[in-house]
């Protein structure tokens, strides 16, 4: 009998794409750290943080972004911005009904790039 992989469990990449709709609507409305997306391409950030997810978690899906520390280099990320950002990620998987179990792996999963954002 095959497991169900998290990616599965979270509804695919349809569902993950409106749980990353929700995130980034969490974080544009947090001033700690919206200045940094201001010039952003959001649709394009939603496409790839969609993928970068999805392929995180176990999904047949091909990240087409930049890796971690490129993506971030020379933005000079701090510690408490990092984990703002991934409490908002927390809070969109929670209203999406995500159980808290699956929610801690996602967040560990995402912790894991910690050292590559912050400072980078
Ligand atoms: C919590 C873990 C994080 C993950 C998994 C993550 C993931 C990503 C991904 C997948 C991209 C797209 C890269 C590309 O398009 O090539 C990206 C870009 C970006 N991230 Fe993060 N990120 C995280 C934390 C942060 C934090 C804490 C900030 C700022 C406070 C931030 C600010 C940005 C910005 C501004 C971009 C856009 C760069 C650009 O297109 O010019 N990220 N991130």
């Amino acid at each position: 009998m095959s497991e169900e992989t998290l990616y599965e469990r979270l509804g695919g990449e349809d569902s993950i794409e409106a749980v990353v709709e929700r995130f980034y609507e969490h974080v544009m409305a947090d001033d700690l750290v919206n200045d940094y997306f201001e010039d952003v391409d959001m649709q394009r950030q939603i496409a790839h943080q969609t993928q970068f997810i999805s392929a995180v978690t176990g999904g047949p899906v091909e990240y087409t972004g930049e890796d971690m520390r490129t993506a971030h280099e020379g933005m000079g990320i701090t510690e408490p911005e990092f984990y703002a950002i991934a409490d908002h990620l927390d809070a969109a998987l929670a209203e999406f009904d995500v159980p808290e179990e699956d929610r801690e792996t996602v967040l560990e999963e995402i912790a894991s790039y910690e050292e590559a954002i912050v400072g980078a």
